[in-house]
């Protein structure tokens, strides 16, 4: 998958631009806020149809318009393709794929495929759950475009359970009658998502194990499992069936608690992913160091799970963070994205070889091509 072209009006700082990248390595360069990152993301929204910073999109107009339009030119094995979006405070926003206009957003997450890096990911095996229940959510939604429609469903029935339960004793004739119904809706839905992340899971972990061990050459073996709300074994996630009756149970048979508590205890916005290096939570073991290592190979596992599903490679969006690795970690790196596209955002125009963009004000400016990165960055001390 190739990132063509971005052509983006009225975004955060951008007036107007359209930016052509090569497939290989790109660097946007430039001082601090010029507008490196809201390229970026302008990019990451047209992938997922949302912002990897914000969940308004007022704050990505720019101050004082009042529409934004992004649209990326892009190919993938099959056919060049676009992607167009425009927001506009208070209404519906308009989405085109091939200038044809789609009504949701979830029929586009998937057709665009981006693997974004920024510096909060470094942090990802010691941040709480929320950022690991994340990094599945993106990756999986990328990848089956049902996971997406099922874990929006999931979080509507949610919303209504939880106002049921906080209900219940205000209003216990309502609550009898469709708390049951809302269980099993719920439980559905949590059995599906929950064996999507499992298998992910098992797969993404082997790519990290590997990944890990060629970045370190340590010997100690990460590892990645699923920890799904209803503790059940993880084998036990290959059962369908198994997996409902899991659920149905702690949804149906827990009220008291769940009243008690104002809200919904078991499901799968509860889930987190445990890593593992030797077998031992890595959030409390690992190095500071080592943890990184985990994140990044995290990121890079997410790629190539995507390449194996989908055939073919994601785009990688990288947000600073070559200069948030020390030197083996960005060496390392830049041999594995070796062939494949990747848009990184950095201060120093020299901090990979690839083709510069030089970044100023919200403009950008195409300054060639920079053959190998120098030599301080390879003598320098780890
Ligand atoms: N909605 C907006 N309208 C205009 N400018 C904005 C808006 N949102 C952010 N900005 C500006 O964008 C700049 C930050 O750009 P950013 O891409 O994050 O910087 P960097 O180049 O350091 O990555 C800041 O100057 C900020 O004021
Ligand atoms: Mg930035």
């Amino acid at each position: 998958m190739v990132c063509n072209c971005v052509r983006v009006r009225n975004f955060r700082n951008i007036a107007e631009a359209e930016v052509e990248f090569c497939s290989e390595v790109n660097i946007l360069a430039g001082a601090n806020a010029q507008g490196k990152t809201n390229l970026l993301e302008a990019i990451g929204y047209v992938a997922l149809g949302k912002s990897f910073r914000t969940v308004h999109d007022e704050d990505m107009i720019r101050f004082g318009e009042e529409c934004a339009e992004l649209s990326v030119d892009f190919t993938d094995s099959q056919r060049r393709q676009n992607l167009t979006v425009r927001m506009m405070p208070g209404r519906r926003r308009r989405i085109e794929q091939n200038h044809v206009k789609v009504g949701r957003v979830s029929e586009i997450v998937g057709q665009f495929r981006t693997v974004l890096f920024c510096p909060e990911h470094l942090s990802l095996v010691k941040d709480g759950p929320g950022e690991r229940r994340n990094f599945l959510d993106v990756a999986l939604s990328q990848l089956y475009p049902v996971y997406l429609k099922r874990l929006q469903r999931y979080n509507q029935i949610l919303r209504q359970r939880n106002q049921l339960i906080r209900s219940a004793t205000d209003d216990p004739k309502t609550f009898r009658e469709t708390a049951e119904f809302w269980s099993c809706q719920l439980a559905a839905e949590a059995a599906a998502i929950s064996r999507y992340r499992y298998r992910y899971l098992c797969e993404a972990g082997r790519e990290i194990a590997a990944c890990f061990r060629e970045m370190t050459g340590e010997r100690e073996t990460p590892g990645v499992a699923y920890a799904g709300s209803s503790k059940q074994p993880p084998e036990e996630y290959e059962d369908e069936e198994a997996t409902l009756r899991v659920y149905t149970r702690l949804l149906t048979a827990n009220w008291e608690r769940e009243i008690a508590a104002g809200s919904t205890l078991w499901g799968i916005h509860k889930d987190d992913v445990e890593i593992l290096l030797n077998g031992k939570p890595a959030r409390a073991f690992a190095s500071q160091g080592q943890q990184r290592s985990l994140a990044l190979c995290m990121k890079l596992a997410e790629g190539a799970v995507c390449r194996r599903v989908c055939g073919e490679l994601p785009v990688f969006l990288f947000d600073d963070v070559f200069s948030e690795l020390d030197e083996s970690r960005r060496s390392y790196l830049s041999t594995k994205l070796k062939g494949r596209q990747v848009i990184i955002t950095s201060c120093e125009p020299d901090v990979a070889a690839g083709n510069v963009i030089l970044v100023e004000n919200g403009c950008y400016r195409p300054a060639g091509k920079i053959e190998s990165s120098p030599a301080r960055f390879t003598n320098q001390a780890d």
